[in-house]
């Protein structure tokens, strides 16, 4: 029966199910269609304008900062895998790293650390026999100090970058340090000079800025204000850099201790240094201070570094612009005391800050790297850039392999993070000189979170280029750039912009160009550019004139 039955029906079922199938294909063509115009239509516009007559401070290259600590494989394996590993490197240091850290245009390194520095005894790490130790703020692990002094200088030859060198005011003594620092940089036939010759280099090392301890109020030691103050005149006054060419140009900086945060603590921290700086007499002297400002949401690190949603996104994202009330209030005990800005505000640890990955050590502080976290460090290079005039340096914590990394390696593979891409896609704003720009910046609402929808810097570079760099901090609308460039006669404008399918879309080893720039161009008719941002991008153009 039932084969009678669906003898006779099958033609008439078949006719309905093509029937069917072919208003299913309007329905989702209609569909496409209305949600192209839509999100065609839904673009916000933005108002954006440029003169470039109005130029302001340098944005000094060193922003783009770095940081390696002797943490997880931020050294061994990220940097470091010996003469004899089969990976392809160069007296020990890995040549693809190398490489990708060209490309970027590092200024300059913070190393040893963090917390190993107020640890951490030069002499471990020069010689042929190296002292092998233990690394008790990360994790516990063996610290073979393969990676020391020469090598350290060797890596920073090969990228063509400067050393900042932050010395153990924690656990060492100046008289430790003013060694370090005279076997490193003085020309004269000391015998430190002559074991370093040895040791394979008999020329000084150029050492362009010296950090006088980490986070002393902590891992550094816990020292209030006034006590870290006396060390640090110690430091100072002791800690020389004797190589000839940094006498008189090109001096090394010394960079203080400085805030953790924006309470009271951390006011006081700093009112304490500037108010000694405002008096200071010939025999110490600092150019700096540093600051670091994690972004975190709550201790211990709880958010995910993959696997979130808007939510977590316009959390972290409100978070972090937190940076500028941060330097907005510790620039202005500054001024008090420094009106004339010579002492730098070096913000030398910053950075996303999330859970460790599931089934690394905790102690290695591993997480993935997000078009989220693209975003968050391109809104960060925005702060300091809009406060070049005090805000002279800055390291993203860290380098390779540890928090917010620009690179991840597994043994003989890297892969390039969306920040990597950040800092390439910014290297024409090193050095460049900042433009104001002008924008309503509308806004992003997600739950009870309001963000500015539009971020954007401007600036002209050393060939007197301008560069804009525009963000879309909304992940789910586009925005229409219509910006007013004075001062220039504008022809076309041109650039790369970074987005990805989702706000966690991450780059892996086995699919490393998910969050990758991509070329875009504006159009440019009398003077006015327009542009078209994607949600949650971010672009940099060059105007062409
Ligand atoms: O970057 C990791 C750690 O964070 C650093 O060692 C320390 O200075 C900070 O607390």
């Amino acid at each position: 029966m039932p084969l009678t039955l669906s003898s006779n029906l099958g033609p008439k079922i078949r006719y309905w199910r093509r029937q069917v199938i072919v208003m299913r294909l309007i329905v989702s063509f209609a569909l496409a269609i209305v949600a192209l115009t839509a999100s065609a239509m839904a673009a916000e516009k933005v108002a954006l304008s440029v003169d470039v007559s109005k130029a302001g401070a340098k944005i000094n290259r060193n922003i783009f900062g770095q940081f390696a600590e002797h943490l997880g494989h931020g050294i061994y394996d990220g940097i470091w895998v010996g003469p004899d590993s089969s990976i392809p490197n160069t007296r020990g240091i890995r040549n693809d790293v190398v490489t990708a850290l060209k490309a970027i245009k590092v200024p300059n390194i913070r190393w040893p650390g963090g917390c190993f520095a107020d640890e951490y005894h030069w002499r471990n790490g020069i010689g042929p026999q190296r002292v092998v130790t233990l690394n008790p703020n990360w994790g516990g692990v063996i610290e073979p100090n393969t990676f020391g002094t020469h090598e350290f200088m060797d890596f920073l030859d090969q990228i063509g970058s400067d050393a900042y060198i932050s010395i153990n005011v924690g656990s060492g003594t100046p008289h430790e340090a003013a060694d370090w620092l005279e076997y490193m940089t003085t020309a004269q036939p000391t015998t430190l000079a002559k074991e370093r010759a040895a040791n394979g280099h008999p020329d000084p090392y150029r050492v362009a800025n010296l950090g006088i301890g980490n986070e002393s109020w902590d891992c550094g030691g816990n020292m209030t204000p006034d006590y870290y103050l006396s060390q640090m005149k110690i430091y100072s006054r002791f800690v020389r850099n004797f190589s000839p060419a940094q006498q008189d140009k090109q001096q090394m900086l010394k960079i203080a201790v400085g805030p953790g945060g924006d309470g009271p603590r951390w006011t006081e921290w700093t009112e304490t240094i500037m108010k000694a700086y405002q008096q200071h007499t010939w025999s110490w002297d600092i150019n700096g201070l540093s600051m670091h400002n994690y972004t975190v949401v709550r201790w211990p690190p709880a958010f995910a570094s993959v696997g979130f949603g808007e939510t977590e996104y316009s959390q972290i994202l409100k978070s972090t612009l937190d940076m500028e009330r941060l330097i907005s209030t510790h620039s202005a005990i500054m001024d008090k005391y420094d009106p004339e800005k010579k002492v730098a505000l070096i913000v030398d640890e910053w950075g996303a800050w999330y859970a460790p990955l599931p089934g690394s050590n905790p102690g290695f502080l591993v997480q993935q790297n997000s078009l989220r976290d693209a975003i968050l460090a391109a809104l960060n290079l925005n702060i300091f850039a809009r406060h070049a005039d005090r805000v002279r340096g800055a390291n993203i914590a860290q380098m390779i392999n540890v928090l917010q990394a620009m690179i991840m390696t597994d043994r003989e593979n890297m892969v390039l993070t969306p920040t990597y891409y950040v800092y390439k896609m910014y290297v024409p704003f090193q050095d460049a000189t900042f433009v104001p720009v002008t924008f309503d910046s509308g806004t992003y609402t997600h739950g009870d979170i309001s963000l500015p929808r539009v971020d954007a810097i401007a600036a002209k570079d050393t060939r007197g280029k301008l560069w804009l760099e525009i963000t879309n901090l909304d992940p789910n609308e586009a925005v229409e750039i219509e910006a007013n460039l004075a001062g220039i006669t504008a022809k076309s404008a041109a650039g790369e912009t970074l987005t990805a399918p989702k706000v966690d879309s991450v780059n892996t080893f086995e699919a490393p160009n998910t969050v990758r720039p991509k070329p875009i161009s504006g159009k440019v008719e009398g003077g006015k550019l327009t542009l078209k941002l994607e949600p949650k991008s971010l672009t940099v153009i060059s105007v062409e004139q």
